[in-house]
C-alpha cells in the first residue's frame, strides 16, 4: 500500500515532520510512506488553477498515484496552520485528487491537547465537497502530545504507549483503506 504523508509545517526541526518520518520507517512493513512538505508549494490562485505551477503538477501527482494520506498537522492559533489549508485548496480543484481518497489525521505539539482543534477543523474540510476524503467512522484524534519528551535528538519514538498506539491506529486505517477499495 502507498500513502502519502502531507506535513502541516515547513520548519526544518518540526515535530509533525519528526512523526511522519517515524511513521514512515517504523511501519515500512504495513505501508510505503511518501512524506511531503510543502514549502515549494506555490499559494493557490484561481487564475492559474487550470495551468499550475510544475510544483502544484508534481505535488498534486503524487497525491493522486497515493491509496490513502495521512495528514500530519500542528496548530496554528486554534487551527491549521495556512500552509495545509493551501495545499489543500489545490487538491480541491480541476481534477480533484482527494475525492474518494481515505484520510488518517495525526498531530504532534508540546502541549497535551495541542492540534485538537486543528484537527477537528481538518476533519471538516475533509468532507467538503472537492476533497471528499472517507475517515474512519468517529475517528478518534490521533494526538501525540507532549512530543518533546517523547523522541529523542535522533528522531526515535522513546515512549512505548505512543508506538503501541500508532500501531494499532495506522493497523486499523490500512484495514480502513483496503475496505475503501474493496478488497
Ligand atoms: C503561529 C503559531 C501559532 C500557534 N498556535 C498554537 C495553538 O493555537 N495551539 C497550540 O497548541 N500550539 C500552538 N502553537 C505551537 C505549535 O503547536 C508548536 O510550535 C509546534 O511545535 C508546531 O509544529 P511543528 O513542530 O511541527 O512545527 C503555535 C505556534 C505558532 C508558530
Amino acid at each position: 500500500m502507498k500513502i502519502v504523508g502531507i506535513v502541516g509545517s515547513v520548519r526544518k526541526q518540526s515535530f509533525n515532520k519528526m512523526l511522519a518520518n517515524y511513521v514512515a520507517t517504523r511501519f515500512a512493513d504495513k505501508f510505503e510512506l511518501d512524506v511531503l512538505t510543502l514549502e515549494d508549494l506555490p499559494l493557490y490562485n484561481q487564475d492559474i488553477e487550470n495551468e499550475a505551477p510544475q510544483a502544484v503538477k508534481q505535488f498534486k501527482a503524487r497525491v493522486a498515484e497515493a491509496d490513502a494520506v495521512i495528514w500530519f498537522t500542528p496548530e496554528y492559533n486554534g487551527t491549521m496552520p495556512g500552509v495545509l489549508v493551501n495545499a489543500i485548496d489545490w487538491l480541491s480543484r480541476v481534477d480533484k485528487v482527494m475525492v474518494g481518497k481515505p484520510s488518517l489525521v495525526m498531530g504532534a505539539s508540546m502541549g497535551a491537547l495541542g492540534t485538537v482543534k486543528a484537527q477537528g477543523h481538518l476533519y471538516d474540510v475533509l468532507r467538503s465537497p472537492g476533497i471528499d476524503s472517507p475517515f474512519l467512522a468517529g475517528s478518534y484524534q490521533v494526538v501525540v502530545g507532549s512530543v518533546h519528551t517523547k523522541f529523542d535528538e535522533n528522531g526515535q519514538l522513546t515512549d512505548a504507549a505512543t508506538e503501541q498506539f500508532l500501531h494499532v491506529v495506522t493497523d486499523q486505517f490500512v484495514t480502513f483503506v483496503q475496505k475503501q477499495q474493496g478488497k
